[in-house]
């Protein structure tokens, strides 16, 4: 089951590599015209695809009643994290070149940027305290950390909405699907009761 999963969450990845010619250089440049706008794209929507399904495991697993989809949430937080390197590897390399300059220019003029450059930092702590070693080592401490995860989820949905221009209708599913799962969590405080497992 594991092996599955991470052929299906690296599929993306190698598909955008073969898109762009890096496994097998026989097809056209299939990036589009604005290759590095495509990437961007193409990155940013998985990277937040896999941050709301790292979000889901919980009401997943408590809904469907299968405990042991915990397991695999650890592994679906790393291919976000995974994703937001390459979308800000992208950025960084492909579309400013090491301007540092210009990218921290970026960071600080474009509110837009800033929303994301703040869910991508505030993402690192969390990839970098997933091993069990870490785990055991911060106790009760690890799961206040990872609730940061709830600060970086509107930020990057909010980077989402103001970096498409014209058509919202994805940033708009992805925020509708952030309010439920949000909603779910808080619905128990607010006086709601469900069973939960
Ligand atoms: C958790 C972190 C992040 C997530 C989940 C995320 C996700 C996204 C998504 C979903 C889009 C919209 C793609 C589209 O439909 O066109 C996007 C666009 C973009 N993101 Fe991010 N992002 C994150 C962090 C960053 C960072 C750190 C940077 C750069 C410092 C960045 C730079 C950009 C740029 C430049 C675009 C616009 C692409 C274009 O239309 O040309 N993002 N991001």
């Amino acid at each position: 089951m594991r092996i599955f999963l991470h052929i299906l969450a690296i599929s993306p990845a190698l598909w955008l590599m073969w898109q762009g010619g890096l496994l097998y250089d026989f097809q056209d440049n299939m990036l589009t015209a604005n290759p590095i706008k495509y990437i961007h794209h193409y990155t940013g929507e998985w990277a937040i695809r896999f941050l709301l399904l790292g979000l889901a495991i919980t009401p997943l697993r408590q809904i469907i009643k299968w405990p042991n989809i915990i397991k695999y949430r650890r592994m679906i937080g790393l291919y976000a994290f995974f994703y937001v390197v390459l979308h800000l590897l992208n950025f960084v390399v492909l579309d400013y070149y090491f301007d540092w300059a210009t990218i921290l220019k970026e960071i600080i003029k474009r509110p837009a940027i800033t929303f994301g450059m703040a869910a991508a930092v505030l993402l690192l702590p969390l990839a970098l305290t997933s091993t069990k070693g870490w785990i055991r080592r911060l106790g009760k401490k690890w799961r206040r950390l990872h609730r940061v995860i709830y600060v970086i989820a509107p930020l990057a949905v909010i980077h989402n909405f103001m970096m498409v221009k014209a058509d919202l209708f994805v940033p708009f599913i992805h925020l509708t699907i952030l309010i439920l799962l949000l909603g779910y969590r808080l619905a128990p405080k607010l006086g709601f009761s469900y069973t939960r497992g």
